[in-house]
Protein backbone atom coordinates (compact mmCIF):
# COMPACT_ATOMS: atom_id res chain seq x y z
CA UNK A 1 0.00 0.00 0.00
CA UNK A 2 1.01 2.84 -0.76
CA UNK A 3 1.26 6.24 1.61
CA UNK A 4 -0.35 9.05 -0.28
CA UNK A 5 -1.88 12.11 0.71
CA UNK A 6 -5.77 11.03 1.01
CA UNK A 7 -4.61 7.92 3.41
CA UNK A 8 -2.74 10.10 5.62
CA UNK A 9 -5.28 11.93 5.74
CA UNK A 10 -7.70 9.28 6.79
CA UNK A 11 -5.11 8.15 9.24
CA UNK A 12 -4.91 10.90 11.19
CA UNK A 13 -8.32 11.25 11.42
CA UNK A 14 -8.76 7.83 12.81
CA UNK A 15 -5.66 8.40 14.82
CA UNK A 16 -7.60 11.64 15.99
CA UNK A 17 -10.34 9.19 16.76
CA UNK A 18 -9.67 6.02 17.94
CA UNK A 19 -7.62 7.38 21.10
CA UNK A 20 -10.83 8.00 22.39
CA UNK A 21 -11.85 4.56 22.61
CA UNK A 22 -9.73 3.39 26.13
CA UNK A 23 -7.86 0.09 25.87
CA UNK A 24 -9.54 -2.61 27.27
CA UNK A 25 -7.02 -4.70 29.61
CA UNK A 26 -7.70 -8.63 30.27
CA UNK A 27 -6.45 -10.87 33.04
CA UNK A 28 -4.93 -13.79 32.33
CA UNK A 29 -7.65 -15.98 33.66
CA UNK A 30 -9.63 -14.23 30.89
CA UNK A 31 -6.76 -14.98 28.42
CA UNK A 32 -7.26 -18.87 29.57
CA UNK A 33 -11.19 -18.44 29.67
CA UNK A 34 -11.39 -16.88 25.87
CA UNK A 35 -9.05 -19.59 24.75
CA UNK A 36 -10.74 -22.67 26.05
CA UNK A 37 -14.39 -21.64 24.39
CA UNK A 38 -12.19 -21.49 21.48
CA UNK A 39 -14.83 -19.39 19.43
CA UNK A 40 -12.72 -17.84 16.18
CA UNK A 41 -15.37 -14.92 15.52
CA UNK A 42 -15.75 -14.15 18.85
CA UNK A 43 -11.71 -13.72 18.88
CA UNK A 44 -11.99 -12.31 15.58
CA UNK A 45 -14.42 -9.39 16.50
CA UNK A 46 -12.82 -8.44 19.94
CA UNK A 47 -9.49 -8.24 18.08
CA UNK A 48 -10.70 -5.91 15.25
CA UNK A 49 -11.79 -3.82 17.31
CA UNK A 50 -9.23 -3.97 20.17
CA UNK A 51 -5.48 -4.03 18.14
CA UNK A 52 -6.89 -0.92 16.20
CA UNK A 53 -7.57 1.20 19.47
CA UNK A 54 -3.75 0.11 21.20
CA UNK A 55 -1.97 0.48 18.16
CA UNK A 56 -3.52 3.86 18.03
CA UNK A 57 -2.75 5.26 21.23
CA UNK A 58 0.64 4.32 20.74
CA UNK A 59 0.56 5.77 17.27
CA UNK A 60 -1.07 8.94 19.13
CA UNK A 61 2.59 9.03 21.34
CA UNK A 62 4.97 9.10 18.40
CA UNK A 63 3.69 12.64 17.59
CA UNK A 64 4.94 13.90 20.53
CA UNK A 65 8.86 12.64 20.62
CA UNK A 66 11.18 14.80 20.20
CA UNK A 67 12.13 15.58 16.42
CA UNK A 68 15.56 14.72 16.79
CA UNK A 69 14.08 10.96 17.12
CA UNK A 70 10.92 11.07 15.40
CA UNK A 71 12.68 12.24 12.20
CA UNK A 72 15.22 8.94 12.63
CA UNK A 73 14.75 7.00 9.42
CA UNK A 74 14.41 4.00 11.53
CA UNK A 75 11.83 5.64 13.60
CA UNK A 76 10.26 6.53 10.50
CA UNK A 77 10.20 2.92 8.84
CA UNK A 78 8.58 1.75 12.35
CA UNK A 79 5.94 4.51 12.57
CA UNK A 80 4.74 3.16 8.70
CA UNK A 81 4.67 -0.32 9.78
CA UNK A 82 2.22 0.70 12.42
CA UNK A 83 0.23 2.71 10.02
CA UNK A 84 0.09 -0.44 7.51
CA UNK A 85 -0.80 -2.86 10.16
CA UNK A 86 -3.86 -0.46 11.50
CA UNK A 87 -5.03 0.48 8.32
CA UNK A 88 -5.11 -3.11 7.02
CA UNK A 89 -7.23 -4.18 10.59
CA UNK A 90 -9.55 -1.02 9.73
CA UNK A 91 -10.83 -2.65 6.73
CA UNK A 92 -12.19 -6.16 8.88
CA UNK A 93 -14.83 -3.49 10.91
CA UNK A 94 -17.77 -4.10 8.94
CA UNK A 95 -16.89 -7.55 7.55
CA UNK A 96 -19.72 -10.80 8.73
CA UNK A 97 -17.68 -12.08 11.38
CA UNK A 98 -18.92 -15.76 10.57
CA UNK A 99 -18.07 -16.02 7.75
CA UNK A 100 -15.05 -18.56 7.18
CA UNK A 101 -13.43 -17.05 4.02
CA UNK A 102 -13.11 -13.37 6.16
CA UNK A 103 -11.85 -15.67 9.52
CA UNK A 104 -9.08 -17.11 7.28
CA UNK A 105 -7.72 -13.86 5.64
CA UNK A 106 -8.31 -12.26 9.39
CA UNK A 107 -5.86 -14.75 10.11
CA UNK A 108 -3.36 -14.78 7.38
CA UNK A 109 -3.28 -11.06 7.82
CA UNK A 110 -2.29 -11.15 11.28
CA UNK A 111 0.75 -13.75 10.71
CA UNK A 112 2.05 -10.35 8.17
CA UNK A 113 1.34 -8.71 10.59
CA UNK A 114 3.40 -10.07 13.04
CA UNK A 115 6.42 -10.95 10.76
CA UNK A 116 6.28 -7.25 9.49
CA UNK A 117 6.57 -6.39 13.41
CA UNK A 118 9.16 -8.75 13.93
CA UNK A 119 12.57 -6.36 13.99
CA UNK A 120 10.52 -3.19 15.71
CA UNK A 121 12.73 -3.61 18.93
CA UNK A 122 16.07 -4.09 16.84
CA UNK A 123 15.00 -1.10 14.56
CA UNK A 124 13.75 0.99 17.35
CA UNK A 125 16.58 0.74 19.39
CA UNK A 126 18.73 1.27 16.13
CA UNK A 127 16.99 4.91 15.79
CA UNK A 128 18.16 5.64 19.62
CA UNK A 129 21.78 4.83 18.81
CA UNK A 130 21.35 7.31 15.86
CA UNK A 131 20.15 9.88 17.99
CA UNK A 132 23.07 9.51 20.56
CA UNK A 133 25.35 9.68 17.71
CA UNK A 134 24.23 12.76 16.07
CA UNK A 135 22.96 14.95 18.98
CA UNK A 136 23.98 15.19 22.30
CA UNK A 137 20.72 14.53 23.89
CA UNK A 138 19.29 16.93 26.94
CA UNK A 139 18.21 15.80 30.04
CA UNK A 140 14.24 16.25 29.03
CA UNK A 141 14.82 14.07 25.86
CA UNK A 142 16.47 11.36 27.36
CA UNK A 143 13.54 11.43 29.48
CA UNK A 144 10.89 11.31 27.35
CA UNK A 145 12.57 8.90 25.59
CA UNK A 146 12.91 6.39 28.05
CA UNK A 147 9.02 6.94 29.39
CA UNK A 148 8.29 6.72 25.55
CA UNK A 149 10.20 3.16 25.02
CA UNK A 150 9.01 2.08 28.26
CA UNK A 151 4.61 2.27 26.85
CA UNK A 152 5.68 1.75 23.18
CA UNK A 153 7.63 -1.72 24.02
CA UNK A 154 4.76 -2.56 26.77
CA UNK A 155 2.24 -1.81 23.80
CA UNK A 156 4.37 -4.15 21.62
CA UNK A 157 4.23 -6.96 24.12
CA UNK A 158 0.30 -6.55 24.53
CA UNK A 159 -0.49 -6.58 20.99
CA UNK A 160 1.79 -9.96 19.81
CA UNK A 161 0.25 -11.41 22.92
CA UNK A 162 -3.01 -11.41 21.54
CA UNK A 163 -2.17 -11.60 18.02
CA UNK A 164 -0.07 -14.58 18.93
CA UNK A 165 -2.89 -16.42 20.95
CA UNK A 166 -4.93 -15.67 17.96
CA UNK A 167 -2.96 -17.21 15.39
CA UNK A 168 -1.76 -20.18 17.89
CA UNK A 169 -5.41 -21.26 18.47
CA UNK A 170 -6.94 -20.93 15.38
CA UNK A 171 -4.09 -21.67 12.77
CA UNK A 172 -4.69 -25.35 11.64
CA UNK A 173 -0.90 -25.98 11.99
CA UNK A 174 -0.55 -24.84 15.71
CA UNK A 175 -3.59 -26.96 16.58
CA UNK A 176 -2.39 -29.98 15.46
CA UNK A 177 0.61 -29.67 18.20
CA UNK A 178 -2.13 -30.23 20.69
CA UNK A 179 -0.78 -30.40 24.45
CA UNK A 180 -2.56 -28.59 27.49
CA UNK A 181 -1.81 -25.09 26.34
CA UNK A 182 -4.26 -22.66 25.64
CA UNK A 183 -2.13 -21.01 22.67
CA UNK A 184 0.44 -19.98 24.43
CA UNK A 185 -0.73 -19.70 28.00
CA UNK A 186 0.81 -22.68 30.21
CA UNK A 187 -2.08 -23.39 32.60
CA UNK A 188 0.42 -24.99 34.75
CA UNK A 189 3.71 -23.99 33.91
CA UNK A 190 6.34 -25.75 36.25
CA UNK A 191 8.20 -22.62 37.54
CA UNK A 192 11.15 -24.81 38.29
CA UNK A 193 11.45 -26.33 35.09
CA UNK A 194 11.76 -23.06 33.49
CA UNK A 195 14.49 -22.00 35.53
CA UNK A 196 16.34 -24.53 34.85
CA UNK A 197 16.27 -23.86 31.07
CA UNK A 198 16.97 -20.60 31.17
CA UNK A 199 19.92 -21.21 33.51
CA UNK A 200 21.07 -23.87 30.84
CA UNK A 201 20.90 -21.57 28.27
CA UNK A 202 22.49 -18.81 30.07
CA UNK A 203 25.50 -21.67 31.22
CA UNK A 204 26.02 -22.36 27.46
CA UNK A 205 26.37 -18.65 26.85
CA UNK A 206 28.73 -17.85 29.68
CA UNK A 207 30.93 -20.91 28.98
CA UNK A 208 31.47 -20.12 25.45
CA UNK A 209 32.37 -16.53 26.57
CA UNK A 210 34.35 -17.40 29.60
CA UNK A 211 34.85 -20.98 29.39
CA UNK A 212 33.77 -21.01 33.03
CA UNK A 213 30.20 -20.82 34.33
CA UNK A 214 28.48 -20.45 38.22
CA UNK A 215 26.65 -23.69 39.21
CA UNK A 216 23.18 -22.87 40.06
CA UNK A 217 21.28 -23.87 43.92
CA UNK A 218 17.95 -23.52 43.51
CA UNK A 219 15.50 -23.76 46.20
CA UNK A 220 11.49 -24.54 46.27
CA UNK A 221 9.29 -23.05 48.62
CA UNK A 222 5.84 -24.22 48.52
CA UNK A 223 3.89 -22.56 50.78
CA UNK A 224 0.54 -24.12 49.76
CA UNK A 225 1.83 -27.25 48.62
CA UNK A 226 5.44 -28.48 50.81
CA UNK A 227 5.92 -31.65 48.71
CA UNK A 228 4.65 -30.41 44.86
CA UNK A 229 6.65 -28.35 42.07
CA UNK A 230 5.81 -24.90 42.02
CA UNK A 231 3.23 -24.47 39.24
CA UNK A 232 1.12 -21.13 37.84
CA UNK A 233 -0.63 -19.78 34.93
CA UNK A 234 1.74 -18.20 32.77
CA UNK A 235 2.93 -17.69 29.51
CA UNK A 236 6.35 -19.64 29.62
CA UNK A 237 8.08 -17.73 26.90
CA UNK A 238 7.58 -14.40 29.32
CA UNK A 239 9.10 -15.95 32.31
CA UNK A 240 11.99 -17.81 30.34
CA UNK A 241 12.62 -14.56 29.19
CA UNK A 242 13.15 -12.68 32.44
CA UNK A 243 14.59 -15.60 34.58
CA UNK A 244 17.70 -16.22 31.39
CA UNK A 245 18.01 -12.49 31.26
CA UNK A 246 18.82 -12.00 35.00
CA UNK A 247 20.77 -15.40 35.28
CA UNK A 248 22.87 -14.02 32.61
CA UNK A 249 23.69 -10.71 34.53
CA UNK A 250 24.26 -12.62 37.43
CA UNK A 251 26.56 -14.95 35.64
CA UNK A 252 28.37 -12.28 34.24
CA UNK A 253 28.71 -10.57 37.64
CA UNK A 254 30.25 -13.62 39.22
CA UNK A 255 32.30 -14.55 36.39
CA UNK A 256 33.88 -11.37 36.14
CA UNK A 257 34.79 -10.39 39.54
CA UNK A 258 36.11 -13.83 40.28
CA UNK A 259 38.16 -13.61 37.38
CA UNK A 260 41.36 -13.97 39.14
CA UNK A 261 40.03 -17.15 40.61
CA UNK A 262 40.05 -20.93 39.57
CA UNK A 263 37.08 -21.44 40.81
CA UNK A 264 33.54 -18.84 41.04
CA UNK A 265 30.84 -19.25 43.51
CA UNK A 266 27.08 -20.76 42.98
CA UNK A 267 23.95 -18.45 42.04
CA UNK A 268 21.40 -19.00 44.37
CA UNK A 269 17.67 -19.14 43.13
CA UNK A 270 14.94 -19.30 45.26
CA UNK A 271 11.42 -20.31 43.87
CA UNK A 272 8.55 -19.11 46.96
CA UNK A 273 4.66 -19.56 46.54
CA UNK A 274 2.71 -17.42 48.84
CA UNK A 275 -0.73 -16.63 48.42
CA UNK A 276 -0.52 -13.73 46.83
CA UNK A 277 3.08 -13.78 44.67
CA UNK A 278 5.33 -16.33 43.49
CA UNK A 279 8.66 -14.70 43.90
CA UNK A 280 11.75 -16.00 42.44
CA UNK A 281 14.76 -14.21 43.54
CA UNK A 282 18.79 -14.62 41.73
CA UNK A 283 21.18 -14.18 44.09
CA UNK A 284 24.25 -13.79 42.87
CA UNK A 285 28.15 -12.80 44.56
CA UNK A 286 29.33 -10.61 41.73
CA UNK A 287 30.64 -7.50 43.77
CA UNK A 288 27.26 -6.04 43.18
CA UNK A 289 26.49 -2.10 41.93
CA UNK A 290 27.00 1.03 43.64
CA UNK A 291 23.35 2.24 45.14
CA UNK A 292 23.75 5.08 43.12
CA UNK A 293 23.35 3.78 39.92
CA UNK A 294 20.57 0.94 40.85
CA UNK A 295 18.26 2.91 38.69
CA UNK A 296 19.91 3.64 36.00
CA UNK A 297 19.94 -0.25 35.59
CA UNK A 298 16.77 -0.42 34.36
CA UNK A 299 17.62 2.35 31.46
CA UNK A 300 17.39 0.91 27.61
CA UNK A 301 20.92 1.04 25.99
CA UNK A 302 22.43 1.45 29.34
CA UNK A 303 25.53 -1.01 29.73
CA UNK A 304 28.65 -1.81 31.20
CA UNK A 305 29.57 -5.06 28.62
CA UNK A 306 31.63 -4.00 25.68
CA UNK A 307 29.89 -3.49 22.36
CA UNK A 308 29.25 -6.94 20.80
CA UNK A 309 30.78 -7.84 17.68
CA UNK A 310 28.75 -7.57 15.05
CA UNK A 311 28.03 -10.98 13.39
CA UNK A 312 30.20 -12.72 16.01
CA UNK A 313 30.55 -16.40 16.51
CA UNK A 314 28.23 -16.75 18.86
CA UNK A 315 25.62 -14.76 20.52
CA UNK A 316 26.57 -12.27 23.68
CA UNK A 317 25.93 -12.25 27.19
CA UNK A 318 25.54 -9.02 27.48
CA UNK A 319 26.10 -5.88 25.82
CA UNK A 320 22.88 -4.30 24.56
CA UNK A 321 21.37 -2.46 27.63
CA UNK A 322 17.83 -4.03 27.21
CA UNK A 323 17.80 -7.19 29.32
CA UNK A 324 16.73 -5.64 32.71
CA UNK A 325 14.18 -2.68 31.09
CA UNK A 326 12.47 -5.76 28.81
CA UNK A 327 12.48 -8.00 31.36
CA UNK A 328 10.93 -5.75 33.96
CA UNK A 329 8.07 -4.84 31.11
CA UNK A 330 7.35 -8.20 31.00
CA UNK A 331 6.87 -8.52 34.46
CA UNK A 332 4.89 -5.82 34.34
CA UNK A 333 2.32 -7.14 31.59
CA UNK A 334 0.72 -8.92 34.13
CA UNK A 335 0.56 -6.64 37.08
CA UNK A 336 4.24 -8.04 38.11
CA UNK A 337 7.74 -6.68 38.72
CA UNK A 338 11.13 -7.02 38.61
CA UNK A 339 13.44 -5.45 41.23
CA UNK A 340 17.04 -5.35 42.18
CA UNK A 341 18.94 -4.99 45.61
CA UNK A 342 22.70 -4.90 45.61
CA UNK A 343 25.47 -4.24 48.01
CA UNK A 344 28.25 -2.98 46.35
CA UNK A 345 31.90 -5.29 46.81
CA UNK A 346 29.80 -8.39 47.52
CA UNK A 347 26.66 -9.42 45.32
CA UNK A 348 23.43 -9.02 44.19
CA UNK A 349 19.61 -9.87 44.94
CA UNK A 350 17.30 -9.61 41.59
CA UNK A 351 13.69 -10.44 42.42
CA UNK A 352 10.89 -11.55 40.48
CA UNK A 353 7.41 -11.18 41.42
CA UNK A 354 4.61 -12.88 39.67
CA UNK A 355 1.03 -13.14 40.49
CA UNK A 356 -0.22 -16.40 41.99
CA UNK A 357 -3.71 -16.10 40.96
CA UNK A 358 -4.36 -15.42 37.15
CA UNK A 359 -7.85 -13.51 38.05
CA UNK A 360 -5.01 -10.76 39.53
CA UNK A 361 -2.81 -10.71 36.58
CA UNK A 362 -4.39 -7.88 34.57
CA UNK A 363 -2.73 -6.45 31.83
CA UNK A 364 -0.80 -3.00 31.92
CA UNK A 365 -1.36 -1.10 29.00
CA UNK A 366 0.07 2.75 28.06
CA UNK A 367 -3.34 4.74 27.69
CA UNK A 368 -2.89 8.09 26.02
CA UNK A 369 -4.64 10.54 27.97
CA UNK A 370 -4.08 14.64 28.87
CA UNK A 371 -1.35 13.51 30.75
CA UNK A 372 -0.09 11.65 28.64
CA UNK A 373 0.69 14.63 26.53
CA UNK A 374 1.61 16.80 29.46
CA UNK A 375 4.69 14.49 30.24
CA UNK A 376 6.02 15.48 27.00
CA UNK A 377 4.99 19.08 26.59
CA UNK A 378 6.98 21.12 29.27
CA UNK A 379 9.32 22.68 27.90
CA UNK A 380 11.66 23.06 30.43
CA UNK A 381 12.13 20.61 33.24
CA UNK A 382 12.87 22.66 36.37
CA UNK A 383 14.67 21.08 39.39
CA UNK A 384 12.74 21.49 42.58
CA UNK A 385 15.66 20.26 44.67
CA UNK A 386 18.94 21.89 45.75
CA UNK A 387 20.85 19.27 44.61
CA UNK A 388 19.91 15.52 42.36
CA UNK A 389 18.42 13.60 44.83
CA UNK A 390 20.27 10.80 45.76
CA UNK A 391 18.24 8.30 47.06
CA UNK A 392 16.31 8.02 43.91
CA UNK A 393 17.29 8.71 40.20
CA UNK A 394 14.10 7.56 38.60
CA UNK A 395 13.42 11.16 37.07
CA UNK A 396 9.86 9.81 35.90
CA UNK A 397 8.16 6.84 37.77
CA UNK A 398 6.13 4.22 35.33
CA UNK A 399 2.78 4.38 36.33
CA UNK A 400 2.18 7.80 38.11
CA UNK A 401 4.47 9.63 35.50
CA UNK A 402 5.72 12.19 37.99
CA UNK A 403 8.63 14.59 36.06
CA UNK A 404 11.62 14.73 38.27
CA UNK A 405 15.04 16.45 38.00
CA UNK A 406 17.53 14.63 35.84
CA UNK A 407 21.24 14.79 36.37
CA UNK A 408 23.64 15.59 33.63
CA UNK A 409 26.19 12.88 35.31
CA UNK A 410 23.17 10.12 33.71
CA UNK A 411 23.33 11.55 30.66
CA UNK A 412 27.01 11.26 30.72
CA UNK A 413 26.47 7.52 31.79
CA UNK A 414 24.64 7.17 28.65
CA UNK A 415 26.49 8.33 26.42
CA UNK A 416 29.82 6.90 27.13
CA UNK A 417 28.20 3.29 26.48
CA UNK A 418 26.86 4.26 23.21
CA UNK A 419 27.27 1.78 20.64
CA UNK A 420 26.30 -0.12 17.06
CA UNK A 421 25.60 -3.15 17.42
CA UNK A 422 23.53 -6.23 15.61
CA UNK A 423 20.16 -7.43 17.34
CA UNK A 424 20.21 -10.50 15.45
CA UNK A 425 20.38 -13.21 18.79
CA UNK A 426 18.14 -10.83 21.38
CA UNK A 427 15.89 -11.07 18.07
CA UNK A 428 15.87 -14.27 17.74
CA UNK A 429 14.50 -14.68 21.44
CA UNK A 430 11.92 -12.04 21.19
CA UNK A 431 10.16 -12.87 17.97
CA UNK A 432 9.65 -16.29 19.44
CA UNK A 433 7.78 -14.30 22.22
N1 LIG B 1 23.59 -9.01 38.89
C1 LIG B 1 24.27 -7.93 38.50
N2 LIG B 1 25.43 -7.60 39.09
C2 LIG B 1 26.14 -6.54 38.72
N3 LIG B 1 25.75 -5.69 37.72
C3 LIG B 1 24.61 -5.95 37.10
C4 LIG B 1 23.81 -7.08 37.44
N4 LIG B 1 22.71 -7.06 36.66
C5 LIG B 1 22.84 -6.00 35.86
N5 LIG B 1 23.98 -5.33 36.09
C6 LIG B 1 24.45 -4.12 35.40
O1 LIG B 1 23.36 -3.57 34.69
C7 LIG B 1 23.70 -3.34 33.32
C8 LIG B 1 22.46 -3.45 32.47
O2 LIG B 1 21.96 -4.78 32.46
P1 LIG B 1 21.12 -5.26 31.20
O3 LIG B 1 20.80 -6.69 31.40
O4 LIG B 1 19.97 -4.34 31.00
O5 LIG B 1 22.09 -5.05 29.97
P2 LIG B 1 23.40 -5.87 29.60
O6 LIG B 1 23.49 -7.08 30.46
O7 LIG B 1 24.55 -4.94 29.67
O8 LIG B 1 23.12 -6.25 28.09
P3 LIG B 1 21.96 -7.21 27.55
O9 LIG B 1 20.87 -6.33 27.03
O10 LIG B 1 22.62 -7.98 26.48
O11 LIG B 1 21.48 -8.05 28.69
C9 LIG B 1 24.76 -4.38 33.04
O12 LIG B 1 25.60 -4.00 31.96
C10 LIG B 1 25.53 -4.41 34.36
O13 LIG B 1 26.44 -3.34 34.44
MG1 LIG C 1 21.88 -8.39 30.60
Amino acid sequence: MKLTVKTFQKLAFALDFKPNFVPVPLSLKSFTDFGQDKCESRSFKFLREEIPVRLSHIMREFHDLPDSFSSRKSVQLVRGWYERSYEELQRYEHQDTSDPKVLKQFLENIQAILNRHAKVVETMAQGVMEMQETFNIDPKSSTELQYFLDRFYMNRISVRMLLTQHVELFSRDRRRKGGDHIGIIDPSCDVGQIVDIAYNNAKQLCEQQYLISPNMDLILCNNSNENQSIQMVCVPTHLEYMVFELIKNAMRAVVEFHSKETEVPNIKVIISKGKEDITIKISDLGGGVPYSVTDILFQYHYTTAPRPQENGPSPALAGYGYGLPLSRLYARYFGGEISLSSVEGYGTDAFIYLKVNPEDANECLPVYNKTTSKMYDTNQVVPDWSSPRPWNQSYRTFCTGTRFYHTSSWTQRLNTCKHKQTFTDRLQRENSI
